[in-house]
């Protein structure tokens, strides 16, 4: 057989590369896999599109509420989290999901058949920035559910998987552009969604991080929750030109992961969100829904990540909402920022 000719950039729509990935490679991207990015690739549309309608859609703004890390929920929290409970309950490639914004698993319904993955994801990262009008996202993971789960009802314990166990991870970032990124494990792809057609179409990949670029991004506020270690390669950042590395720094903080990641991938750096090393376990960002699916997607990209010290994706998960110190981006810099 002859290989296909390479399309141009943008001419590729997220079904062809899905399926050409499956002819190329049917154990990273299988059928069942395939139509699951699809579906969520949809719901990831059906967000961007609520979200894009602002105050005109009734979308905006604090529910009342708070999510089980007590943190308050806007609208479009609950809105995209059932968005993507409802796209990927009936399809039949899933036998569970978990997601950021509820307390414990959500198991499909008897009456869908079920699938042998796991989906979890977190609906809108950086919902801060919704009422502000700044990029927010919509990160997610996959993972095969454990191959005893044939048969009976999936439980917490089969989503605490390593993240190298991940078979797939990406984002939907909402910002100037809508952009699909994703990882099946063979590279990372960036698809431009297309609003007047209504499809993703492949417009970066496969991505490389780009060496040596010296930016960095962290919350300065949270600089007394910082180890030694951190706290050393911040300021010598700082102290630029006049410090011990004669060179200048320059720092981005966008409070919103997705976007401060994607920039990395596409310009480089490196992304630190530190554990407090005052008190163990205290982290701003979870492993399951955010710290894993950018690691893969970073590591698949030449990057790296760590949790200040160890390997983002072969740190053992012991709960669904647990929270992780990230330091993340430019293999060089992530080294002399983890000790
Ligand atoms: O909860 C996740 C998140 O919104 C990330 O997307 C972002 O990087 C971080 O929190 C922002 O934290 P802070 O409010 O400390 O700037």
């Amino acid at each position: 057989m002859t290989n296909p000719q390479p399309a141009a950039h943008g001419a590729i729509t997220l079904s062809r590369f899905l399926i050409e990935q499956q002819r190329r490679d049917a154990e990273s991207c299988p059928a069942e896999l395939r139509l699951l990015i699809e579906t969520v690739a949809r719901a990831c549309k059906t967000i961007g599109h609520a979200i894009s309608k602002g105050a005109l859609g009734d979308v905006l703004g604090a529910l009342g509420s708070e999510n089980v890390q007590g943190e308050v929920q806007k609208k479009l929290d609950v809105i995209a989290n059932e968005l993507l409970l409802d796209a990927n309950e009936w399809g039949g490639h899933l036998a569970g999901m978990a997601s950021e914004e509820m307390e414990t698993i959500h198991r499909i319904p008897n009456r869908y058949p079920k699938g042998e993955y796991l989906l979890l994801f977190d609906p809108i990262d950086g919902s801060s920035n919704i009422d502000v009008d700044l990029s927010v996202g919509t990160i997610f993971s996959v993972l095969r559910a454990p191959e005893d789960c044939a048969g009976r009802d999936v439980t917490e314990a089969d989503f605490l998987q390593p993240g190298r166990d991940q078979v797939a991870a990406g984002y939907a970032i909402y910002g100037p552009q809508t952009l699909l990124v994703l990882t099946v494990g063979d590279g990372v792809y960036e698809f431009t969604l297309d609003r007047e057609v209504g499809s993703w179409r492949l417009t970066d990949g496969p991505m490389r991080i780009p060496a040596g670029t010296r930016e960095f991004a962290i919350n300065m506020a949270r600089r007394r929750q910082w180890s030694p270690t951190i706290t050393r390669y911040i300021e010598e950042r700082i102290a630029g030109s006049e410090g011990p590395l004669g060179i200048d720094y320059n720092m981005r903080w966008t409070a919103s992961m997705v976007a401060d990641i994607h920039r990395i991938l596409k310009r480089g750096g490196v992304f630190l969100y530190p554990a407090d090393h005052r008190e163990a376990g205290k982290a701003r960002l979870r492993l399951l829904y955010e710290a894993n699916p950018m690691a893969m997607l970073v590591e698949q990209a030449g990057g790296t990540a760590t949790d200040g010290r160890d390997r983002i994706l072969d740190i053992p998960p012991h709960g669904l909402h647990q929270r992780v110190g990230v330091v993340i981006g430019d293999v060089q810099e992530v080294a002399i920022a983890s000790s």
